[in-house]
């Protein structure tokens, strides 16, 4: 156990802009109480929460968290169901909250795939949130990196055909727009919780120069504390983009 009050520690002038959570271990922490893997995805929900409210009042500009992929699709169907109808109550909640707090949500990933009750409280999220001034927090849904990227080449070449774009115009900062982080700095900090260190096709692109931090704390146990460790160690690293 790991009792250092980390928050005390952090420099505030160099916070990170923007963090990035893959939420991972919500069904081995279900396992381990002989519960339901949704009673896992349930505690996982209150994680966000908790986390959101952390990094908002932190003053962390950007959170994205990984919270369903284009893979996710192949688990039983019982839980992808019970995964739907946990995020429709989030999103409900957050529809009742929105003028307690200030947090502006976006959604990336693509959403056309969920079924159209949710993909309109998505839309009235993002819209009633869309003048709030604190915390940036964009939910990955349906998300997926190549999917993203795949999305974005066939834009990239239709905009090519119909002359909107030349050619030559295409570079880097020309494809990041065309990605649905388009809005958003790249992250600084991925954190992913449960112990696995692998990517699973969350923010390939944006990841270039992202440091990693890894924890075998399970998503649901993942505390105010346990982010501002994260923060503490990125801070304790030297980032060199390449130079020397
Ligand atoms: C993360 O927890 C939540 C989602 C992927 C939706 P998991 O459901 O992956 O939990 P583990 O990895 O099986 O413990
Ligand atoms: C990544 O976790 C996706 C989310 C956290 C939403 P998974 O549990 O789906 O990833 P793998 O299958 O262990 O790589
Ligand atoms: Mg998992």
């Amino acid at each position: 156990m790991d009792n250092h009050n980390y928050k005390n520690k952090l420099k505030m002038d160099s916070l990170p802009k923007h963090i990035a959570i893959i939420m991972d271990g919500n069904g081995r922490w279900a396992k381990q109480k002989q519960q339901s893997r949704s009673f896992g995805h349930k505690a996982g929900s209150k994680a966000l929460e908790r986390i959101v409210k952390a990094a908002d009042s932190l003053g962390i500009a950007h959170l994205t968290v990984y919270a369903f992929s284009t893979e996710n699709w192949k688990r039983p169907k019982e839980e992808v169901n019970a995964l739907m109808k946990l995020l429709s109550q989030y999103l409900n909640q957050y529809l009742k909250d929105t003028k307690d707090n200030n947090v502006k949500i976006d959604v990336i990933g693509d959403i056309t795939k969920f079924d159209e009750e949710i993909q309109r409280k998505i839309e009235k999220i993002q819209e009633l949130t869309l003048k709030k001034n604190g915390l940036n927090l964009h939910i990955a849904l349906n998300y997926g990196s190549r999917d993203e990227m795949t999305r974005a080449v066939k834009k990239i070449v239709t905009d090519v055909m119909e002359s909107k774009i030349d050619l030559n115009s295409i570079d880097d900062s020309l494809i990041s727009s065309y990605l649905d982080t388009k809005e958003i700095p790249d992250p600084d900090l991925l954190i992913r919780t449960s112990g696995e260190k692998r990517i699973s096709n969350f923010l390939l692109w944006q990841i270039a120069y992202t440091e990693f931090y890894f924890t075998d704390k399970l998503w649901p146990d993942f505390d105010e504390n346990d982010l501002y460790k994260a923060i503490f160690e990125y801070q304790n690293r030297e980032r060199r983009f390449g130079t020397i």
